[in-house]
C-alpha cells in the first residue's frame, strides 16, 4: 500500500464565538473589556486517511464542518489540536472567487492565482492558452473579473486549479455553479486526475453525483466523522438519515441535480380524466408533468411501480420506450405513459418517478412514492399476487 494522500489525525476546530454581537471590536478595545466569548467546535477528533488516486467526498448538513476540514487540508486554517499530512503539491478550489482580486483582469488573475498556488511564471506562460480555453471565459479575459458571473469566476478558477497539475487537488462545492457542460467537463477531469494516479477530495451536495463519480466518501456531522467508506455505501446511509433529500409530495424522498424537476404525476383514466384507482385490466396512463430550468439534451424519463409495503414490480423508461428526444427546451412540460391493460391484482400501489441524463449516471430529479393509487376488481382474475397475466387453466382429467 502506498502512503496516503491526505492523513488527518486526531484533528479538531475551534472557533471563537462572540457573544456580545453588538459589540465592535473598536468598542471592545476603547471600553478595556475583554470581548466574551465561547468556544465553538467545528471540527471534533476527526481521523481517516484519503488513498492516493481515489476520488474521496466529503458530505454532511450545513455546518458540519466540511469547509473547516477542506481550509485545514489546504493550510489556510490550522487545526488548534491534531495534524494533516499531504503528499505533493495541493491545490484547492474552495470559495467563489476565493484567490481572485476583483479589480485585477481575468489574465492577471491567471498570474496572481497561478503563482499562488506553486507555479512559476514560464510555467503559466506555458499552460495559458490552455488554462483560458478550458474556462471559456476567452473573450473576458482581459476585463476586471469583478464583472464576471459567478459561473465565469468558477470555471477559470477551476481551470488554474487543474493546470498546477496537483497531487491532491480539493474542491469545495463550487462546481455547484457551473453549468451543465461545465460540470461534466470537471468530471471528465476527475476521471482522468485518478486514471493518472492523483486525489481529488470534493465537497458537494449532490449525493446522487457523489455516488456516480466518488470511490471513498466519509461523512461528517457535527464535526465528528460519522462514516467512511465506499462512497456509495455511505451516500445510502446518509440519504437513509434523511438528509440530503427533501420530501415529495407522497410523503417519499426526492433528490437529485434539480436542472429537470418533475413537478407531478397524475392517473388517468382511458378519457384522460385523473382517477385516484382503476379496476385490473383497465386502460389507465401515467402523466407526469415536469419544469426544465434549462435546455437539456437527451433526457430520459422514467417510472417504476411497487406495492404499498415497497416491493419493486415494474420500471418503463424513455429508452425502454424509444421515446428519448433530442433535447427539451427550458419550461413546462408532460408526458403520458399509456398502460393499456392495467395487469394488477387489487391492491394499492405507488409509483416512483425521475428523469436522468441519457448514460443515467445523472439523475436531475426522482421522487419516491409520488403518487399512490388503487386498484379494483376487474378482469382478468387471479387468485393471489399482485399481478395478472392472460392465463387459463383446463379442467383436471384423470387419465388411467
Ligand atoms: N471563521 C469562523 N468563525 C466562527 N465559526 C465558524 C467559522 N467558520 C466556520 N464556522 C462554524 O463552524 C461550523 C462548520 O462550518 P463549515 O463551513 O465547515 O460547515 P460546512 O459543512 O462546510 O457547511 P455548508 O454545507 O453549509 O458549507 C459552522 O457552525 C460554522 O458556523
Ligand atoms: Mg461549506
Amino acid at each position: 500500500m502506498s502512503e496516503p494522500a491526505v492523513s488527518v489525525d486526531h484533528v479538531s476546530k475551534h472557533f471563537r464565538v462572540y457573544s456580545d454581537r453588538n459589540q465592535s471590536l473598536k468598542a471592545t478595545v476603547l471600553s478595556g473589556r475583554r470581548a466574551k466569548y465561547q468556544s465553538f467546535e467545528a471540527l471534533k477528533d476527526v481521523t481517516f486517511d484519503v488513498p492516493q488516486g481515489t476520488t474521496f467526498g466529503l458530505l454532511g448538513r450545513n455546518g458540519s464542518g466540511k469547509s473547516t476540514l477542506l481550509k485545514c487540508m489546504a493550510r489556510i486554517l490550522n487545526p488548534n489540536s491534531g495534524s494533516i499530512t499531504t503528499r505533493g503539491r495541493v491545490a484547492a478550489m474552495l470559495e467563489v472567487g476565493s484567490g481572485f482580486h476583483p479589480e485585477l483582469s481575468g489574465r492577471e488573475n491567471v498570474y496572481l492565482n497561478g503563482s499562488i498556488l506553486g507555479m512559476s511564471r514560464q510555467e503559466i506562460d506555458r499552460k495559458f492558452d490552455q488554462i483560458v480555453d478550458f474556462s471559456g471565459v476567452e473573450p473576458f479575459i482581459d476585463q476586471p473579473v469583478k464583472n464576471y458571473s459567478s459561473g465565469m469566476y468558477v470555471r477559470l478558477g477551476f481551470a488554474v486549479s487543474i493546470h498546477v497539475e496537483p497531487d491532491v487537488l480539493l474542491v469545495d462545492e463550487v462546481l455547484a455553479v457551473g453549468d451543465m457542460e461545465f460540470q461534466d467537463k470537471c468530471l471528465d477531469k476527475f476521471a482522468q486526475f485518478r486514471d493518472e494516479g492523483r486525489t481529488v477530495v470534493v465537497v458537494s451536495h449532490g449525493v446522487e453525483q457523489m455516488r456516480s463519480f466518488c470511490d471513498q466518501a466519509a461523512w461528517l456531522d457535527h464535526g465528528t466523522l460519522q462514516a467512511i467508506g465506499d462512497a456509495s455505501d455511505i451516500v445510502d446511509r446518509y440519504s437513509d438519515v434523511g438528509h440530503g433529500a427533501e420530501e415529495a409530495a407522497g410523503g417519499g424522498k426526492r433528490y437529485g441535480t434539480g436542472e429537470i424537476r418533475i413537478d407531478d404525476i397524475h392517473l388517468l383514466d382511458a378519457e384522460g380524466q385523473p382517477i385516484e384507482s382503476a379496476p385490473t385490466g383497465s386502460a389507465v396512463a401515467l402523466r407526469l408533468r415536469y419544469t426544465a430550468r434549462q435546455r437539456v439534451e437527451r433526457p430520459v424519463f422514467g417510472v417504476s411501480l411497487a406495492t404499498a409495503g415497497g416491493k419493486h414490480l415494474w420500471s418503463y423508461d424513455g429508452i425502454a420506450a424509444g421515446a428519448v428526444p433530442d433535447s427539451i427546451d427550458a419550461g413546462s412540460g408532460s408526458l403520458d405513459i399509456r398502460i393499456d391493460r392495467l395487469a394488477l391484482m387489487p391492491d394499492l400501489f405507488d409509483v416512483n418517478a425521475d428523469v436522468k441524463d441519457h448514460h443515467k449516471t445523472r439523475t436531475f430529479d426522482a421522487l419516491e412514492r409520488s403518487l399512490r393509487f388503487q386498484v379494483t376488481s376487474g378482469s382478468p382474475r387471479a387468485a393471489g399476487g399482485s399481478m395478472v397475466l392472460d392465463a387459463s387453466m383446463t379442467m383436471p382429467m384423470t387419465e388411467s
